[in-house]
């Protein structure tokens, strides 16, 4: 079967396409057949050695093991490991997570995965959808569930009555954040940079859109929510922290689950006045409950069309084969408006 690997990391360049045995479903495992590879920021940065890799080794460039990159993905289940229940060959799934403590990701026609990162594609749910859930929808979730005041679970209704804030509306993860919220029950406003992003988030389900890059964006916020806004879901929060201490309510949540450096300062008193909650999150180390109620919550949320992909709803795909791989990971790093899928099976 044919995969994409590297052996040390760099710049895509150290993509290679190569010809492999396949592996077999161990105990607590399945194995699936990937139709459709999703390519994420973290993707071509673990590659790159700009996060740790999977296993130890290459970090410095030199020593890694063959990796295959890509934590997202769907397919079909093609075999059964010893002791999985609830999966069976020929289920279609979407896999999360796939390389992350393993060196198995999605890029390849055939991956082994914990049974549990597996998922049951819910009947009409597209291999295209469920190859974009797992970063971005997994990681929204979390963003959407860390307030005080709950919910920890997101349903319909369970966001009813409040105002959720997402920086970023036309980024992967903001998309998937606005569709949630909309899903949920929430009353969403999001900020973009341009007019055309402005109508990617409402495609997507967002009631507002506000340019920040232009005039007072705070003031606009405030406008349109003058007790401020329960729940952020913060891009870059360096940049944001004046924005965001503006118009996020007292006692609200902050969920910031990335960054554009590392140093920040925040001034306490304004802060510690707000009583707000500023919560970091990092797929990767949010634990397994956490992980497991959005699996159920964003399965849920798939199922009832919420969570679709495309242009229709403000998620443009930009499709790559399995040989181009390198392309699709210099897409992502370019920053590509939308999503990044990489056809497996059809390449
Ligand atoms: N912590 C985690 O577990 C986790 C999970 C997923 C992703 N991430 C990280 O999150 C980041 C975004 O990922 P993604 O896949 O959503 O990327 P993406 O699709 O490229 O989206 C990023 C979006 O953020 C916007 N943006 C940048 N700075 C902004 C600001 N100050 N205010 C408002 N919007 C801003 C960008 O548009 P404009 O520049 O035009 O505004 C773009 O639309 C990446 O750094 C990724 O590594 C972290």
């Amino acid at each position: 079967m044919r995969a994409i690997v590297y052996t040390s990391t760099g710049g895509s360049e150290v993509l290679n396409l190569v010809e492999r045995e396949e592996a077999h479903a161990g105990p607590g495992q399945v194995r699936v057949r990937i139709h459709v590879s999703g390519v994420n920021p973290t993707d071509w940065k673990r590659r790159a050695a700009q996060t740790a890799p999977a296993t130890g080794g290459g970090a410095d460039g030199s020593d890694a093991p063959a990796i295959v990159p890509n934590q997202d993905g769907a397919g079909v289940v093609d075999e059964v490991g010893d002791g999985v229940e609830g999966l069976a060959v020929g289920d279609r799934v979407w896999v999360f997570l796939a390389q992350h403590e393993s060196d198995d990701g999605t890029a390849q026609e055939v991956a082994v995965v914990e049974a549990w990162k597996a998922v049951k594609l819910p009947d009409g749910v597209s291999f295209d959808v469920g190859a974009s859930l797992g970063v971005p929808a997994m990681t929204a979730h979390r963003a959407l569930t860390v307030h005080e005041d709950g919910p920890r679970r997101l349903a319909p209704g369970s966001l009813d009555g409040r105002t959720v804030l997402v920086t970023g509306g036309a980024g992967a993860v903001g998309h998937a954040a606005i569709q949630l919220a909309r899903w949920a029950g929430a009353t969403v406003i999001t900020t973009i940079s341009s007019d055309a992003k402005a109508a990617l988030a409402t495609d997507a389900g967002a009631h507002f859109a506000i340019d920040y890059t232009q005039g007072d964006p705070a003031a606009a916020i405030r406008e349109l929510a003058p007790d401020g806004v329960d729940i952020v879901v913060d891009v870059d929060f360096i940049r944001n922290v004046g924005l965001v201490a503006a118009v996020v309510a007292t006692r609200g949540s902050v969920a910031i689950y990335a960054n554009s450096g590392s140093d920040i300062r925040i001034p306490i008193r304004e802060w510690m006045g707000l009583n707000a909650r500023l919560q970091f999150v990092l797929l990767y180390t949010v634990g397994d409950e956490a992980l497991r109620a959005g699996v159920e919550d964003v399965t849920a949320a798939a199922a009832a069309g919420a969570l679709e992909v495309g242009d229709a709803t403000g998620l443009p795909l930009t499709r790559f084969s399995l040989a181009d791989t390198a392309a699709a990971h210099d897409a992502v790093e370019g920053g590509v408006v939308g999503k990044v899928l990489i056809d497996v099976t059809a390449s």
